[in-house]
């Protein structure tokens, strides 16, 4: 080989190199970005209920898995349904609409008023929008 071509091919092996930690940079970052997606929609669709030992999921079980399922997934009772708070409907509700629910009830769900004070009322309503539904 003559001294030019060696320098030209030493080239051509760096900018080969370069291209491979460019390609390698921009997949890394790809997969970084897939992971982040896949895990806020497990993090959302995944709240464990039934395992945690958060004051807000202990009220839960207490209070509206008896209706609404042990992990709030939704429940049939003598043919009637009871809705998810994690999906569908529930899931469009604002804070507000979901706080009036809650405290004051709506035939068939009964007010929890006399059950639960102002401040686990308010405790439920983030349950439902952040543990459940993955909101801010
Ligand atoms: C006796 C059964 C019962 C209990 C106990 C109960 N719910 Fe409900 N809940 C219902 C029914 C039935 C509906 C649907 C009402 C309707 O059709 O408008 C509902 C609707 C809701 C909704 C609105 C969802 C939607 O899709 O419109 C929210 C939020 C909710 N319940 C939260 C709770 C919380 C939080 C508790 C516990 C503090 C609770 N519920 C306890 C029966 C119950």
């Amino acid at each position: 080989m003559s001294p030019k071509s060696k320098v030209q091919w030493l080239k051509s092996k760096i900018e080969n190199r370069k291209l491979k930690a460019k390609v390698g940079v921009v997949c890394l970052f790809a997969a970084f970005l897939i992971t982040a997606c896949v895990q806020t929609q497990s993090k959302r669709n995944e709240f464990n209920i039934s395992e945690s030992k958060s004051y807000e999921a202990s009220l839960y079980r207490q209070n509206c898995a008896i209706c609404h399922g042990q992990e709030a997934n939704g429940k049939e009772i003598d043919g009637k349904l009871i809705p998810s708070l994690r999906y569908g409907e529930a899931a469009t509700k604002s804070e507000e609409e979901i706080y009036q629910q809650i405290k004051e009830g709506k035939l068939p769900m009964p007010s929890f008023k006399n059950q639960l004070t102002e401040e686990e009322i308010r405790k439920m309503v983030r349950f439902v929008r952040r543990d459940l539904q993955g909101k801010e």
